[in-house]
Parts: C-alpha cells; structure tokens; sequence
C-alpha cells in the first residue's frame, strides 16, 4: 500500500476515546466512551450530548481494558467518521488493543472494519508500543495508569516482550471508589445532593448509572485539583500527632451542586490530599481498612509490586533489564497526579537499593495524554521500515482469519 496516504487512527481508552486522521499532531476528536440510551426506544446518544439525556442508562464499552460491549463499539467509530466528515471507505483504519486484547475480539473488530464500515485498509496496534514511539524509545518499560486498566509492558527493539506484560485494576476507577468514600463522610452520605453539578437537578427522571457518570466526573476534577503522591509511603490510619509532623498546606475543593450555605460546600483536605493516591501502592491494606463494601485479596499488586513483577516475569539477560530501568516510560491520565514519578524512584529505592532506574513522563501534558493516539499515527506512516501491519479487503476476503492471527499478534 501507499504508506504516504493517511489513516483514521481511533484509540478507544475505557473512560476517553481519541480519533483523528493521522497527519494531524494531536487527535481532533476526543470524547467520552460511554454511551448512553433510551430504555424505551433504545435510541443511542454518543459524546458530550450524554448530558442532555438524564433519563438515559450510561454504559461502557470496554471491560477490563478490552472491548466487550460488541453491539455498540461499531455506533462508537461511526460516530467518529461522522464527525470527522470522512467516509469510511475512503482512508485505511487504525485502531489500538492493549496487550492482552484477545484473538475473538482481534476477528471482531477486523469483522465490523472490513464487513460494516468497509474500511480498504485496516490495522491494530498495540497501545504500549505506540507510547514507546511517541516518546522515541524503542526500548523502555511502559507504565500506563489509566482509567480501568493499570499495565506494564516492557519493549525491547520495538518488539513487546510477552512474558513480561501485566496489568491489573488498579488505576483511576479504583481511586475514585476511595475519593468517593471520602467525600460521603464529608457530606454525611448526600453524595447526590452534593456531588452532582445543579444544572441536573431538575424534576427531570435521573437515572442511577447517570448519577453515576456525573458524579465520576466530579470525582476526576476533585483528583485533579486536589491529590499529590507522598514522597514516602503514609500509613491508612494516622494519629493526630503523625498528622501534625507532615508538612502541608491545606487544600480547598468547592463542590459543584451549590448549597444555600457555601460554606457547605467546600471540602478541606489536610494529609488526605497525600493520603488518598496511596490506594495505588497499597491497594489491599487501603481498601480492606477504609471500604466496607469491597474486599482486595491481601497478595493484590500495587503499582511498584506490580512493576517488579513484569521484571521477575521477564526471565532475559542482565543488560536488557538495566536497558528497561533506564527507559521506564509513565504515562496515562493517572499519571498526572503531581509527584508521581519521584515516588517511584524512591520506592525503587527502598525496595531494590542496588538498582538504578530512570524514569521519563512526558512533561507536554496534552502529549502525554494522546501518547498512543500519537505513537498509533507514527507506526502507521512508518510503512515499509516495519514489518506490514495492515491487512487490506482482498487479503482479508481471501485468508480472513489466519492472517490477522499472523499479522496482529
Ligand atoms: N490531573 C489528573 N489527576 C488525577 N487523575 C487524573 C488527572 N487527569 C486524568 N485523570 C484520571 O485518569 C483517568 C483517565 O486516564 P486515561 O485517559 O489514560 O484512561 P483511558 O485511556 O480512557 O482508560 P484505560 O487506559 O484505563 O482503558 C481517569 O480516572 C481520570 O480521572
Ligand atoms: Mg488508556
């Protein structure tokens, strides 16, 4: 194929979807994931007009960082060619999967480009390696926390070295389930009345997995405004005389349904706005102490464990794991929770003194954030320098499934 023709690149997160034509720098179409319906004439609403329909049910499309929700991925890339006022015919398709996406959903997704949209060209790439080529490290160690999906992916040369991918949960969803604990004891449990914006408070129906949708937005613009890691690790309960030795300057959160009272609706954090991220590195301890609802197995991963164990996984030569500790890529919208990068250092530290490590975060925000959309435009335009990772109509009409098996792997 003509590598000089551009792709329609769409890079489907849990929480925000990236689209865009690949000459352009950064995606120009980014937008929710969920969508929502009407229960009665199960019409779809997609994008930012979720929030005229309270009525509406919200849902998601990806499970575990992973598309399950089939009948409705192909009205999410519609939307985006209808937005983007192309045909899909027109231009080759690029999507990204994370590592463990599986050979079904591989089939799948290449069913509804090829039969659906007609796409003439598709490929799928891997999400972590189009992090390593927005940064220019062909080899590095990503780290992705997002928002459903904490990976690690260690790449060596361009290529993913399998056996050392893990993922887990814990990551901005996870944190919210703790925020949100801690402003219902700040609200005496109102959480409806507090932590959704008043212009829905009409006497509209609202559904619950509405209520939901907006109060996880609020819980996203209170993480960042509010929330910065701890250079050492915070114990879950600490004593007033703990609390007294951590050096703070207290932080102010005003709530977006407005009360009578304004005073009621600002939320002073003290060492919870260091408290509160810890939930990452100690998901069990923090969970199994503070939620009574949910329950985490005691050998669950935090971030750092999480890391070691992509390492252990490994089973390579010393001088390609010296090569991934100097490259240790963090990145996803997680990752902007300020102090981040220094914390990982010093667990390092503390854990494995013999190690020396190198991290790099993106510090262009906006890049950081599109790192796999803007990786996924790079890999499709580089052409014959890569292995062919596009498969075309004809060879898909005529060696289907084997071929993506052999082309996606
Ligand atoms: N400045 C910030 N501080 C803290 N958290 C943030 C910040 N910005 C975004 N987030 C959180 O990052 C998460 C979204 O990250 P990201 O966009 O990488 O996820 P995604 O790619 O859609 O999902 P996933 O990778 O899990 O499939 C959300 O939980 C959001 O609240
Ligand atoms: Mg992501």
């Amino acid at each position: 194929m003509d590598y000089h023709i551009p792709s329609v690149v769409i890079d489907n997160g849990s929480m925000t979807t990236r689209a865009g034509v690949s000459t352009d720098e950064n995606p120009s179409l980014v937008f929710p994931t969920h969508y929502s319906k009407n229960v009665n004439t199960d019409e779809i609403v997609i994008g930012r007009d979720i929030n005229n329909y309270p009525e509406n049910e919200v849902y998601t499309l990806l499970n575990d960082g992973i598309f399950y929700n089939w009948d409705h991925v192909l009205d999410n890339w519609k939307y985006v060619y209808s937005n983007l006022k192309i045909e899909s015919r027109e231009l080759p398709l690029v999507i990204t999967e994370n590592s463990w996406n599986t050979k079904k959903n591989r089939n799948k997704s290449c069913q509804l480009a090829f039969e659906e949209l007609e796409v003439p060209v598709f490929s799928i790439v891997k999400a972590p390696l189009c992090t390593s080529y927005s940064v220019g490290r062909s080899t590095s160690l990503i780290i992705d926390i997002g928002s459903s999906v904490t990976s690690v992916t260690p790449i060596f040369n361009g290529n993913i070295l399998a056996k050392g991918t893990v993922h887990s949960k814990f990551a901005g969803d996870f944190l919210n389930l703790h925020v949100l604990e801690f402003l219902k004891k700040k609200t005496n449990n109102n959480i409806d009345d507090f932590l959704i914006p008043k212009a829905f408070n009409s006497d509209k129906k609202m559904s619950n997995s509405f209520k939901m949708y907006q109060i996880n937005k609020t819980l996203a613009d209170f993480k960042l405004s509010c929330l910065s890691f701890s250079k050492l690790p915070l114990d879950p309960i600490i004593t007033p005389e703990q609390s007294n030795q951590i050096q703070m300057t207290p932080r102010h959160y005003l709530l977006p349904n407005e009360q009578e009272n304004i005073q009621d609706d600002i939320v002073e954090l003290q060492y919870e706005q260091y408290q509160l991220p810890e939930v990452l590195l100690k998901p069990a301890l923090y969970t199994n102490n503070n939620l009574q609802d949910i329950k985490v197995p005691r050998d669950s991963m935090g971030l750092v464990e999480l890391v070691l164990s992509s390492l252990q996984k490994l089973e390579t030569a010393g001088d390609i794991y010296q090569q991934l500790l100097n490259n240790i890529v963090i990145t996803g919208g997680t990752s902007f929770i300020p102090d981040l990068e220094h914390r990982v250092i010093n667990e390092f530290q503390r854990t494995l003194p013999s190690l020396s490590i190198q991290t790099y975060s993106n510090p262009n925000l906006l890049e950081r954030n599109f790192s796999s959309w803007i990786g996924a435009t790079i890999l499709s335009s580089m052409g014959s320098t890569l292995d062919n990772i596009f498969i075309n109509k004809e060879e898909y009409e005529e060696l289907g499934e084997d071929l993506i098996a052999e082309r996606f792997k």
